[in-house]
């Protein structure tokens, strides 16, 4: 096949992933927030991220602003497209966690099987799976991009929640219940897992 790089040979890093890690002076991490569209994932992400950043670890955000717009422009919201989007996602996620980040990915990532794929690139803790679950009702009162409207109008096909389907997480790492918090005590239940676990 003329379009796959068979013929390409991993080069041995010069820099450790080890020797990145040691330096960074914290464990890396995909820290993979997943929740309905308007659940907060990219605002509780984004709050995370500085609170790590204050703390002085290494960080990154990966979320629809910087990817759905650039690398993914090309994929849509068929399943798939999510599919697709998740799977490179994944694999960008696995190359920060190479490079020794905390690296927060904030998407929709609506099927289990696909939340699973990721988590089985990475090795054991890399994955850190981080429910947003709001429900429903309220991301639909919150409505910030007039999308479900839109949806319920029948002007917007396969939208999350309401013509394609989302399956909550059965069992993650993190399990945050936005409806009665602020995004501040959201993302410090985020930070105190961290400590906990002994990653900063
Ligand atoms: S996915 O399912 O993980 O591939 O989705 P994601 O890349 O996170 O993109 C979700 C954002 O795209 C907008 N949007 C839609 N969402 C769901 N369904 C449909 N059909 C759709 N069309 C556009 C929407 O603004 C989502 O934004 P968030 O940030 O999740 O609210």
């Amino acid at each position: 096949n003329g379009d796959k790089s068979s013929d390409v040979v991993w080069h041995e890093a010069a820099v450790s992933h080890e020797a990145r890690v040691k330096l960074n002076g914290h464990k890396p991490a995909v820290l993979w927030f997943t929740g309905l569209s308007g659940s907060g994932k990219s605002t509780v992400a984004n709050a995370v991220d500085y609170m790590l950043h204050q703390l002085g670890a290494k960080t990154y955000v990966l979320d629809g602003d910087n990817v759905r717009h650039g690398l993914n422009g090309d994929l849509g919201f068929s399943d798939a497209g999510r599919i697709e989007n998740i799977r490179r996602i994944g694999e960008v996620s696995k190359l920060f966690v190479d490079a020794g980040l905390l690296v927060s990915s904030a998407f929709i990532s609506p099927f289990n099987a696909d939340r699973q794929m990721v988590r089985d690139l990475l090795a054991e803790g890399e994955f850190i799976e981080v429910f947003i679950d709001t429900p429903l009702a309220v991301c639909e009162q919150r409505d910030p991009k007039g999308l479900y409207q839109k949806a319920r109008a029948g002007e917007i096909k396969n939208f999350t929640g309401i013509d394609s389907a989302y399956e909550a997480p059965v069992n993650p790492e993190v399990h945050v219940e936005t409806a009665d918090k602020s995004v501040e005590e959201c993302a410090q239940q985020v930070v105190q897992y961290l400590k906990q676990q002994e990653y900063i």
